[in-house]
């Protein structure tokens, strides 16, 4: 993905890189919610940001940030990701002299982007970013983010079923944008198809 096929102006394109190169340091080691995980949903978020018509210079800055407190909140030392993420959001945006009507836009984006908790996504540029954090749940890298999870906690792979049955199975339901819907369908049959193959193989069947 070239970022110049969303994003033309030069100021634009800077912050961003800045942004990005802050956000990376945050990230000791890769896992289900590492930075690469940081980086596909920073690239679904600027292709449905341009169908739905979308601020994507906020929504990059945004699904950059998103999970920055991410590893923080995992060793303990914040209690939500999605509030610490968007004070640091605030306070590295700030520094930059970033407009305060933008910081705050991409500030609410943060703080609503669970979709588990927290406050309901109120513009498109937060409804985006919320769908496009599910969708990376979803599809062969929602399996793949799913038995990672797994393994780096020690679950059974039929535990792991239970939490499609659970959780990934009903994420395509939960999708805001008409975009990102289209998207969740193909991602959640394929989904679906693994399970169902995995069920079988599992029961016996060769
Ligand atoms: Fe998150
Ligand atoms: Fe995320």
């Amino acid at each position: 993905m070239k970022l110049t096929d969303f994003i033309s102006d030069p100021r634009s394109i800077k912050l961003i890189g800045r942004t990005r190169e802050y956000v990376r340091h945050f990230f000791e080691r890769d896992g289900t919610h590492g930075f690469s995980h940081v980086e596909r949903v920073f690239n679904l978020c600027l292709h449905i940001g341009k169908e739905e018509g979308a601020d994507l210079e906020v929504l990059a800055l945004a699904s950059l940030l998103h999970d920055v407190a991410r590893p923080l909140e995992s060793s303990g030392k914040v209690e939500d990701h999605a509030v610490e993420g968007a004070r640091i959001a605030r306070h590295f945006l700030r520094s930059l002299g970033y407009p305060e009507e933008k910081v705050e836009a991409v500030a609410h984006a943060i703080e609503a982007h669970r979709f588990s908790r927290g406050p309901e996504p109120e513009t498109l540029e937060a409804k985006i970013l919320s769908d496009a954090d599910k969708l990376d749940a979803i599809g062969a890298i929602g399996v793949a983010r799913v038995f990672m999870y797994s393994g780096e906690h020690g679950r059974s792979i039929e535990d792991s079923l239970r939490h499609f049955e659970e959780k990934i199975l009903k994420l395509k339901g939960l999708m805001y944008t008409k975009t990102a819907r289209g998207i969740a369908d193909g991602r959640h049959r394929f989904t679906v198809e693994f399970i169902e193959r995995i069920m079988r193989e599992i029961e016996g069947e060769i």
